[in-house]
């Protein structure tokens, strides 16, 4: 028997490397899930969806809350504050966008935190706000 696989074998693995080729972008696609482990992680206490809400839905010494232009309730399309353009939900339930790519969450975290609170937010604080939106349904 020769140890190099038949034809047919042969043709199975090419598709199958192809189909491995093909899926390969969606390998590095994350999950709400991965995202929030990853701020947990990274903060070494566990997140508190309440406290999350708290702190989404206020004020922090500056004009604007992350409500201004999410709403109080992110499972609805916001509204921009300044720029009035539509925003769609925050919540992942509502919107399987959200929280999959960790470059994105953290290049708006950084933008809409300074405008909110003046900093960036601490890992803590990510964790708690996505905790409590995992919790909208
Ligand atoms: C001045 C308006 C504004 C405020 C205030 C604001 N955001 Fe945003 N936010 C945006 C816009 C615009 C986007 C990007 C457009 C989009 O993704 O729909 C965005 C996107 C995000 C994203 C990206 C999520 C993803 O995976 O797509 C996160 C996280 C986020 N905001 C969190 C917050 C938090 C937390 C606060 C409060 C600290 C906040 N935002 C306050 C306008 C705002």
């Amino acid at each position: 028997m020769s140890i190099f696989p038949s034809p047919s074998v042969t043709r199975l693995l090419q598709v199958l490397a192809l189909a491995l080729v093909a899926a390969a972008p969606c390998v590095h696609a994350e999950t709400s899930e991965q995202i929030l482990d990853q701020y947990r992680t990274q903060a070494g206490t566990a997140p508190d969806p309440s406290r999350g809400q708290q702190f989404f839905t206020s004020k922090h010494d500056h004009e604007w809350s992350c409500s201004s232009c999410h709403g109080d309730k992110p499972v609805q399309t916001g509204k921009h504050v300044v720029t009035g353009k539509s925003i769609g939900p925050l919540a992942p339930a509502f919107n399987q966008e959200r929280f999959t790519n960790t470059a994105k969450v953290e290049k708006w975290f950084r933008r809409n935190c300074n405008d909110v609170v003046g900093r960036e937010c601490t890992p803590a604080e990510k964790a708690d706000v996505i905790s409590w939106l995992l919790t909208l349904k």
